[in-house]
């Protein structure tokens, strides 16, 4: 653990504008396209993406089911690749990365959650978030945030345990969680190292309407605080608030 944290440094300590220079931190998507394999034949789901997800703003990738919307979120947060096209972060290519560089940059600064967010099934729901904090962009910047031996009730973590109705389970096992409390502490957990980028994969599908409003009155706080925020949703409710809707539509072949 303790040469991991060293080899991150440089972007824990300096964060995304030393990394990336002092221009815009908008994502950029250039030409994107996707294509896949099925029965040995060729199909395209993303059909030539050009956009630009504002920075510090609160964007929402919307879509039927099956259009892209994750194949998309995984290409932008750098979990798999363009078949072609480029992705930028402010003037640097992120598809020029190899996979060592990406994976630092996702643990440095950036807090992504997939589509089907599971927690690691032997530490409980509160572990789970001290863990992320501990090997994401934790270290001094967010030890305030972690509570201490005595005390589990400073900080962000207990801040997003109340917000999420997490506070009452924070000790239990995910094994005893049910699908939609398992959804709200990964929301937590990649939310507790303040990223500077957000991207989560439906963080509302499936929570009651409570829960709905408290994931977006967070994802929308962190927008305010100056984080990058993009979600993927079909929910009414994220899109009025979104800042920049990006809306998929399927591709003809
Ligand atoms: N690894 C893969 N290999 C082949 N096809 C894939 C692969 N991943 C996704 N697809 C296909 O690509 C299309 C887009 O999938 P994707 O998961 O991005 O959709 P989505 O918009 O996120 O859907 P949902 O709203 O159901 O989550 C679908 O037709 C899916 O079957
Ligand atoms: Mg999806």
């Amino acid at each position: 653990m303790e040469k991991y944290r060293k080899n991150n440094n440089v972007y824990k300590s300096e964060g995304l504008r030393f990394y990336f220079g002092e221009v815009s931190m908008d994502i950029r998507l250039d030409a994107i396209i996707k294509k896949y394999k099925r029965d040995k034949r060729e199909f395209t789901v993303l059909g030539g993406i050009n956009t630009t997800l504002p920075h510090g703003k609160f964007t929402v990738i919307s879509g039927d089911s099956g259009v892209g919307k994750s194949t998309l979120l995984n290409i932008v947060a750098g979990l798999s690749r363009p078949t072609e096209g480029k992705v930028y972060y402010g003037e640097k290519e992120i598809t020029a990365l190899g996979d060592e560089e990406l994976s630092k940059l996702r643990t440095g600064f950036m807090g992504v959650m997939t589509q089907n967010c599971e927690l690691i099934p032997y530490l409980t729901l509160g572990e789970n978030l001290k863990l992320a904090c501990d090997i994401g962009s934790g270290e001094e910047k967010h030890k305030k945030d972690l509570p201490d031996d005595n005390d589990d009730s400073a900080g962000l973590f207990a801040e997003l345990l109340a917000a999420l109705g997490l506070t009452h389970l924070k000790n239990e096992y995910p094994s005893s969680l049910s699908s939609g409390e398992i959804k709200r502490a990964a929301i937590a957990r990649t939310l507790i190292t303040r990223p500077e980028l957000v991207i989560m994969d439906e963080p509302t599908a499936n929570l009651d309407r409570k829960n709905v409003r408290a994931v977006l009155d967070l994802l929308k706080r962190f927008s305010k605080n100056g984080s990058t925020v993009i979600i993927s949703s079909h929910e009414q409710e994220a899109l009025r608030e979104a800042d920049y809707n990006l809306a998929l539509e399927f591709c003809a072949d």
